[in-house]
């Protein structure tokens, strides 16, 4: 039984630089390009979205490689950037963590040692089977000889098939992270909206997309909860498709824009935006009860689907929260040869990919 721990490095370690961020989600692929505007200030320099086939990723999995890797070209193209080296993350649900203590005064071949053999004891399936990566997060606290260590263990075929699709589209994996770490990293940029910069304060990220909710709460940069709930935009779809005898594509473009028939804001909207707003109320509710917290200072409202003109009053008025829309570019210098208004339409959904892009600026 043996894991190539120190072949794994070379692929989490993001010494490769420049890198564009990927995120590959169910409903399209996105890429973010940050450059250092000096002093190791990010700039946003290119930024693409790129639709998916449908059923292309079904629950963060690849179903279709060859469809992924098409779309991730095709993304890769209209980004317009010469730097071929990604980084990629892994849906939180399809990793297992860890924290474990060591002690300090082990090297690096004994604590790999350590890890595999702490990481035998409780992971679901044999070793062979799984990535392995480690992290020494910094000294225990209350024993100074120990240090902390942030153990992930994947299956090594999620993070096989995200390598396998990016390579047929001649991209160079360097990273592959984790989606809530990529989420949390992006945190950091989006509490730039907050008073303060957000510090002390408690603040969920609720990020919408098309089939699922996911929550963050962050207090500064501690993450406190995270879960994720089966609701998303895919249900605003059907509804219309049901009501108006819609196809796919033609209830998506009605979302966005074009002209809804006149009972559209009563009957099929408002319901949608308030079944959100219930489901967000549910998600406090839920952190309230399973952690010694009770009180959520601010809320931001990630993903396409908080898009829907009105979810973030509607949020704020149901939860009492203070509701914001999430930008993860705020303050941030732009490229000219990118549209700002397009950007700032954009910026809800780009929180993943915006999260990774920043892997560039990691020392
Ligand atoms: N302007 C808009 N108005 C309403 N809905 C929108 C708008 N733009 C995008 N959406 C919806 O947002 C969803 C896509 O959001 P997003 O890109 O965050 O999803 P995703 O990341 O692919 O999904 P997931 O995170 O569930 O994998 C779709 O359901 C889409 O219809
Ligand atoms: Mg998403």
């Amino acid at each position: 039984m043996q894991i190539d721990v120190a072949a794994l490095k070379s692929i989490f370690d993001p010494k490769l630089r420049p890198l564009i961020g990927v995120d590959i989600s169910s409903t399209a692929v996105k890429m973010v390009e940050l450059v250092d505007a000096g002093k190791g200030q990010p700039r946003v320099e290119r930024y693409a979205i790129e639709p998916l086939p449908k059923d292309a990723v079904v629950d963060g999995n690849l179903a279709s490689i060859e469809a992924v890797a098409e779309t991730l070209q095709r993304c890769w193209k209209r980004l317009g950037t010469s730097t071929r080296f990604v980084a990629m993350a892994l849906p939180t649900a399809a990793v297992i963590t860890k924290k474990i203590t060591l002690p300090a005064t082990l090297r690096d071949q004994e604590m790999e040692i350590q890890v595999e053999s702490e990481a035998n004891q409780y992971l679901p399936f044999a070793l062979e089977e799984v990535n392995l990566d480690f992290q020494v997060i910094g000294p225990a606290p209350g024993n100074p000889d120990d240090v902390e260590v942030l153990l992930a263990a994947s299956r090594k075929e999620k993070v096989e098939d995200r390598v396998a699709a990016a390579e047929v589209a001649e991209l160079k994996p360097v990273v592959m992270d984790v989606e809530v770490y990529a989420t949390e990293a992006a945190y950091e940029l989006v509490t730039k909206q907050l008073p303060g910069e957000g510090a002390g304060q408690i603040v969920a990220l609720v990020d919408v997309g098309a089939s699922a909710m996911k929550i963050t709460i962050m207090k500064d940069d501690q993450q406190l909860y995270t879960r994720e709930q089966a609701f998303g935009g895919v249900r605003l779809t059907e509804e219309i498709m049901r009501a108006y005898g819609m196809g796919p594509e033609e209830a998506e473009s009605l979302k966005r824009s074009g002209t809804p028939p006149d009972n559209y804001e009563a009957e099929i909207l408002h319901p949608f935006i308030e079944g959100l707003a219930q489901e967000v109320a549910r998600a406090m509710q839920f952190f309230f009860t399973s952690t010694p917290y009770g009180e959520v200072h601010y809320i931001i409202l990630a993903g396409g689907s908080a898009l829907v003109p009105g979810v973030a009053e509607i949020v704020g008025q149901r939860t009492n929260i203070n509701t914001l829309l999430a930008d993860p570019f705020a303050g941030m210098a732009i490229s000219p040869r990118i549209r700002a208004k397009q950007l700032a339409t954009d910026a809800p959904s780009l929180m993943v990919a915006c999260g990774l892009a920043l892997r560039k600026f990691d020392q």
